[in-house]
């Protein structure tokens, strides 16, 4: 598959090169785009050596050409064979300009020209200085770009080239790669998986204006929806009030409360394959609410009712087949009290993030977890949801490659009586070999 490299300016231009080897260690054919200020850090024989291909840097003819040279007529038309061209258009790095052009349609030059032109999956991986990329008008220019279906690959933390800390390095090729591969559809391993996803917190209302919510955003729902949609399964989104834009494709169901959940959940569960609930639901709501806005008249005492356990209900009533993860957010203890969870709502997995720590877990764009099963805890550390998203995912499709067999083999031969499913009651055969000719072997 062919992917097109757009390098905008900036210091982080000079790391271009390791994405273009990167992208070509997963066998895609990679051509590379050039703006005026890459051109000022790096040199396009660099990646004309590297891709055996000539690096487009203008869109209109060179000083000295004929306006009317076959050279220039092909200039001016090539953006749009390019577009053509490439399966996926990435652009490491993107600086603060090139991702206000590409928000704004600007096209005046071969990059942005292509970008509009071309019909591939875009994702853009930003470098810039931690104020830049904090600054209001690049995160709107961002939000833009998303709601547009570009794909974001977020910038790490740490000391940047301009010496301030912060986020805003380019993300790892390898990383940038991958994002490719899935962008190409290359990982679509949830191909065929129909996935319930709940997001978002939900709102019991006290009176007609008044509720009882929590701070989830929805960012870790969608997230997970955008990846798993991404990686080819089709995606019910149910979601409690979220100020996000639902990533592309996915049927999005709104509620509001949790019995609205539980009702959107239970009527759809039946078509999934696998439920992820994410949405931090509500535990308690008033019993009663108010017709009217309740006045100020001292102290209230409000009565508050449990509300139903949507997650456990699900596991009760789940299909032959059907995987069922959970969330829990944890304020202590997190392990011991996300494996009580894990047995009590009798789910396959529950993921436990740390709900205490600063930067992580509720309304943050990062978090951090550990994805536990009954037998296994795996350790997700810090990184942002997006990632996140797809650790998750590995990890529940490794949930779904068969169990290991336990092969016995008695003396040198191998008899298909003494193959036993390592998750399987112990069976009594009556007459066991004596150990000592038996062998074993697992079978990943
Ligand atoms: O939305 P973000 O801002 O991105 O934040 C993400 C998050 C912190 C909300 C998310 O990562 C998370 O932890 N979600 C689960 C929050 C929660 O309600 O945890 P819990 O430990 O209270 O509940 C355990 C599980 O039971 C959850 O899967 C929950 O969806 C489910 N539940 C809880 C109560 C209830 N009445 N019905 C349920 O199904």
């Amino acid at each position: 598959m062919k992917v097109m490299v757009g390098v905008s300016g900036g210091i982080a231009a000079y790391k271009a090169a390791e994405v273009v080897r990167a992208l070509q260690r997963q066998a895609l054919e990679v051509r590379v785009v050039m703006t005026e200020s890459a051109q000022q850090f790096v040199q396009p024989l660099t990646f004309a050596a590297l891709t055996g291909h000539k690096v487009i840097t203008n869109l209109w003819p060179q000083t000295g050409e004929s306006e009317l040279s076959t050279d220039s007529m092909d200039s001016s038309i090539e953006h749009i064979a390019e577009a053509q061209w490439a399966d996926a258009l990435v652009v490491a790095p993107a600086t603060a300009n090139i991702l206000a052009k590409f928000a704004h349609g600007m096209a005046d030059d071969f990059l942005t020209t292509m970008y509009l032109a071309t019909t591939a999956p875009v994702l853009v991986a930003p470098a810039m200085n931690v104020n830049m990329w904090e600054h209001p008008a690049t995160q709107a220019n961002l939000e833009t770009l998303k709601q547009r279906g570009v794909r974001v690959i977020e910038p790490g933390s740490g000391q940047l080239a301009c010496g301030m800390v912060g986020p805003g390095r380019l993300a790892e090729p390898e990383f940038i790669a991958n994002a490719v591969l899935n962008a190409l559809g290359r990982s679509h391993d949830l191909a065929g998986e129909v996935v319930l996803i709940t997001a978002g917190g939900t709102r019991e209302a006290l009176d007609p204006v008044r509720f009882l919510g929590n701070r989830s955003s929805g960012k870790m729902g969608y997230a997970l929806a955008e990846a798993a949609q991404s990686r080819g399964a089709k995606v019910i989104l149910v979601s409690a009030p979220s100020a996000l834009y639902p990533p592309a494709h996915c049927e999005l169901v709104k509620v509001t409360t949790a019995d609205e959940m539980r009702a959107a959940v239970l009527s759809r569960m039946s078509e999934a394959t696998l439920v992820i609930k994410s949405a931090a639901v509500a535990d308690y709501r008033p019993s009663i609410v108010a017709d009217q806005k309740l006045k100020r008249t001292g102290p209230m005492t409000v009565e508050l009712l449990p509300t139903e356990d949507i997650l456990a209900e699900v596991v009760r009533r789940r299909k032959p087949g059907q995987l069922i993860v959970g969330f829990a957010a944890e304020t202590e203890n997190q392990l011991e009290n996300g494996r009580a969870k894990l047995l009590r709502k009798g789910v396959d997995a529950i993921v436990v993030n740390d709900v205490s720590r600063p930067g992580v877990g509720f309304d943050s764009d990062r978090n951090g977890a550990t994805f536990l099963t009954a037998s296994t805890a795996i350790d997700l550390p810090e990184m942002p949801k997006r990632t996140m998203a797809d650790r998750i995912l590995d990890e529940v499709v490794g949930l779904r490659r068969p169990q290991s067999l336990l092969v016995e083999l008695s003396g040198m031969e191998s008899d298909a009586a003494n193959i036993v499913d390592s998750q399987s009651e112990p069976f009594d055969s009556g007459i066991q070999p004596p150990i000592s000719t038996r062998r074993q072997i697992m079978i990943e």
